[in-house]
């Protein structure tokens, strides 16, 4: 294998948690980021070009493996414009997106397939909904936009007051809408890579997707996320195979759908087993920070094979260690976040890894530009070490008015 050039599109901590774990291999040349972040400046060359046709080009100048971070490119066809001009790319084709850019198809493919997932209707406007909520529904019960929403456009409504909460917001978007059942019991981020006929789990993660502990706050991109899950036992895991992960790649492959990349499947574990909540076609955000610094395998042969619709291995080895990332997100995240704060970062507590999503460079000053800003991540031997350096390396963040969870995997430190 000769060393390839590298291109990451995105500006995230999942993109800087990419780039980090791709500056380590030996067979990657140079690295170039677009439109990238601070972080990733560090380790890859920014380029500010947004967009399908200056992506092309820069891949094809830089003659690199592009890999895709974001949803929103690979929803407009990023990865099938590269293949057409003979670029390698890990992502996959639009026609592989819609499994998350649109959840009314998500949910018609896993009706097909038998596979686990709330009962749900699709109806045109908040009228309708208002109808089948007062009729048959009632509450508790669930309404999803339909379209890429990055996790703001899910109403979990359990009570009178969420409804009415509901009612207000919806307003302004008038559907379609999904009126989903609602589900009882734990939530696991499972992602696998997958050529669309064969796939290798990645190690699992649990994201946290509130604002805060308060089962009232507000649903946000993600708010932390701890890997692996000790909790979910070998059965759960081969449930998880038969019913859904075996379905779902089985049906990309019958459908000839070009699918090169990673499938994230959002699952609540109930009682009566694993239920889908929603695909993803990228990695999480921020479940990729707790899981690419897990990895021993070096990532890029496993992105270089997938480019070319090949699995590397039957199996990906991790380091055994485990993972807990606390996101700092903006005051007032994440209905009106404040930017322009200065951050500083005195202490490097070892073990750990800062990634970096909203911030800029202003005259040699990191400052915050967005809701999300940082995820820091710990790494330890067991949760209650990771946990710990995560919480001190945040104590050494100078940040004014971020907010962050300090419940992070916390269940999980107490058993070690
Ligand atoms: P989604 O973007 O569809 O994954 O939804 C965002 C979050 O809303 C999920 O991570 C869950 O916490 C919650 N959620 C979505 N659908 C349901 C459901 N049917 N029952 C209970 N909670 C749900
Ligand atoms: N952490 C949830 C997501 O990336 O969609």
């Amino acid at each position: 294998m000769e060393r390839q050039n590298v291109l990451v599109i995105g500006q995230g901590a999942r993109e800087h948690a990419l780039c980090q774990a791709l500056a380590m291999s030996p067979w990657v040349d140079k690295m170039w980021a677009s439109p990238g972040n601070p972080g990733m400046a560090e380790l890859a060359h920014l380029d500010a070009r947004e967009g399908l046709s200056a992506w092309l080009n820069l891949a094809q100048e830089a003659n690199a493996l592009t890999v895709v971070g974001p949803e929103v490119p690979l929803a407009a066809g990023l990865s099938d414009a590269l293949r057409a001009r003979g670029l390698a790319v890990v992502g996959p084709s639009r026609a592989g997106a819609r499994l998350e850019s649109s959840k009314s198809y998500a949910k018609e493919v896993m009706r097909q397939c038998g596979i686990p997932t709330a009962r749900s209707m699709t109806v045109d406007g908040l009228d309708a909904v208002k109808a089948l909520v007062a009729s048959e529904w009632g509450l508790p019960v669930v309404i999803k936009e339909d379209g890429l929403a990055q996790g703001k456009g899910v109403f979990v409504i359990t009570n009178e007051g969420q409804w009415q909460r509901f009612l207000g917001q919806a307003r302004e978007n008038q559907g379609p809408f999904i009126v989903e059942e609602y589900l009882e019991g734990r939530e696991i981020s499972v992602e696998v890579f997958t050529n669309g006929r064969d796939y290798v789990w990645l190690p699992p993660a649990v994201d946290h997707k509130r604002l805060s502990a308060d089962q009232e706050s507000p649903n946000t991109g993600g708010m932390g996320a701890y890997s692996p899950v000790p909790w979910l036992s070998q059965s759960q895991c081969q449930t998880i195979d038969r019913q859904i992960l075996e379905p779902i790649v089985g049906y990309l492959g019958e459908q000839s759908i070009d699918y090169r990349g990673v499938l994230y499947v959002g699952l609540m574990m109930t009682t009566s087993g694993p239920y889908v909540l929603e695909f993803n076609v990228r990695l999480g955000d921020p479940e990729a920070e707790v899981v690419l610094p897990l990895l021993a395998d070096d990532l890029y042969p496993w992105l270089a094979e997938l480019a070319q619709g090949r699995l590397l291995k039957s199996k990906i080895a991790d380091t055994g260690k485990r993972a807990v990332g606390v996101v700092m997100a903006a005051e007032g995240y994440p209905e009106h976040p404040v930017a322009g704060r200065t951050l500083e970062i005195s202490t490097r507590v070892p073990g750990t890894r800062i990634f970096q999503a909203g911030t800029e460079m202003v005259d040699g000053h990191l400052r915050s530009r967005g809701g999300r800003v940082l995820t820091v991540v710990g790494l330890g031997d067991d949760f209650s070490e990771a946990r710990a350096i995560a919480y001190r390396q945040i104590s050494a963040v100078e940040f004014p008015g971020a907010q962050f969870r300090d419940d992070i995997a916390e269940d999980l430190s107490k058993h070690g």
